[in-house]
């Protein structure tokens, strides 16, 4: 074993941070023994120094960050701040001075990861980030290595554990939205400003990071389609599971049939019960990915909280640590590909759609004749009625004997599979029919 220490500055220390400093000092003889090298605390930056942080050994405490990775003696600087600045300048200035970095930032990764890996690579530097996505379960590595020799093909992922626990909720008990929503923040799953996990931005950066690795080209947070939870109602929930489905937020990375290109998307979307990806519940992540010699692989566990993104970062500290002591260089960035990223509307997939029609003769023809104008094919159309008094859900048509003609009915469409502006041109059309009172719900089909 080699006696110098390798030192790491320690850049942020909150729920994360705090976790990877009290396993570093209380597992220093095993990291010591697995890296070859004693692996040493040299500084932690923080924003308040007064805050009390159990087990974090206290003199080593900084508000000068910067100051900290320009000391020259770092070997690794461990990146927990999160946001784009001053964590960009701090990794940059990292490499200029020497050290390897790894970072849990799925933003600054997302929006700006190929400059990163220039720098990286400029300074002879690792670049690790297994933390940026989906916490603690391996997936950067299993893409980035175990997986170099083979083409991926499809990314589908859970990969933000607070709108699954929302959607989760309103699944399980059938409470709406806004009800689901004030669960997960009373359960701490929820930030005070839910806006970045229910919007999707978190699963979009998530998504781009993972498009990019999986079909070694560039993708950033700007090219990946984004819908968030928000109107995700109910009696979405309640059209899945009469369906055989439930409802995830997903994130869709795939390379087109002809490999010229790929998508990244996140929205909600049906998936059938049968789906692996149905059953992962709480606030679980799980990642399935469909490559051509592998077949179809899942990676499932927590994807947030300190303990478990602290093992994703220890994890490519250690890595790095060990090139360092061979004096190596891990994987750098692998975007040979170059491939163009295309737009939602040429993406192919499935709508449900939701209708609330006139109850009178030639409707259904009028609205089929929306979907042929449009190229789009129906798979399955099911109607119920409305009580044309209350308004309320009455019998289905097969069954609902002495319900008047005249009222509303419910129409519930599912399309075979056709690209994505067909599909939303289709929905625009039913609108305009004076027939159509209203589009009540539009939802992806996927997973099938
Ligand atoms: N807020 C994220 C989630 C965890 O709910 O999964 C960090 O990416």
């Amino acid at each position: 074993m080699r006696t110098r220490p390798l030192k790491v500055a320690l850049l942020g220390c909150g729920v994360v941070g705090s976790e990877v400093a009290r396993i570093m000092t209380t597992h220093a003889d095993d990291l010591a023994a697995r890296v070859g090298a004693p692996v040493e605390l040299a500084g932690i930056a923080v924003r308040r120094p007064g805050r009390v942080r159990e087990g974090v050994p206290a003199e080593l405490i900084t508000t000068d960050a910067m100051a900290l990775v320009k000391r020259g003696d770092i070997d690794v600087a461990i990146e927990v701040i999160g946001g784009i600045e001053p964590a960009r300048s701090l990794i940059t200035t990292a490499f200029e001075r020497g050290a390897s970095v790894v970072s849990a930032n799925k933003a600054l990764l997302a929006e700006d990861g190929a400059s990163l890996h220039a720098a990286a690579e400029q300074y002879g530097a690792d670049l690790y980030y297994e933390a940026a996505v989906a916490g603690a379960i391996p997936l950067v590595r299993p893409l980035r290595e175990s997986l170099a020799g083979d083409k991926v093909n499809r990314v589908l992922g859970i990969v933000n554990g607070t709108t699954n626990f929302i959607l989760d909720r309103m699944d399980s008990s059938g409470a709406g939205y806004s009800e689901a929503l004030d669960e997960a923040t009373a359960l701490g799953y929820a930030e005070a400003d839910p806006t970045a996990d229910v919007e999707g931005f978190d699963a979009a950066a998530k998504a781009a990071i993972l498009a990019g690795i999986a079909f070694h080209t560039r993708v950033t947070i700007e090219d990946v389609y984004r819908e968030g939870i928000t109107e995700v109602t109910a009696a979405d929930i309640a059209s899945a599971s009469r369906m055989g489905c439930t409802v995830k937020l997903l994130a869709i990375c795939e390379r087109a049939a002809d490999g010229q290109s790929v998508t990244a998307r996140v929205h909600p979307a049906m998936i059938p019960l049968s789906h692996p990806l149905a059953s992962v519940h709480e606030a679980y992540n799980a990642v399935f990915i469909e490559a051509d010699a592998a077949g179809q692989l899942m990676f499932y566990g927590p994807g947030a909280g300190g303990a478990p993104t602290a093992s994703a970062v220890l994890g490519d500290l250690v890595a790095i640590c060990r090139n360092k002591v061979s004096e190596s260089t891990g994987p750098g960035e692998s975007a040979y590909t170059r491939l163009p990223v295309s737009h939602m509307g040429e993406v192919v997939t499935r709508y449900h759609i939701s209708l609330d029609v006139a109850d009178k003769p030639g409707v259904l023809a009028q609205v089929a004749t929306v979907f042929a104008e449009h190229q789009v094919s129906i798979d399955t159309v099911r109607q119920q009625g409305k009580d044309q008094y209350s308004g309320a859900a009455g019998a289905s048509v097969e069954g609902g004997g002495g319900r008047r003609e005249g009222g509303e009915a419910s129409l519930v469409v599912v399309t075979h599979r056709a690209p994505d502006a067909a599909l939303s041109a289709t929905v625009e059309a039913l609108r305009r029919l004076d027939t159509v009172r209203d589009v009540a719900s539009i939802m992806r089909v996927e997973g099938e």
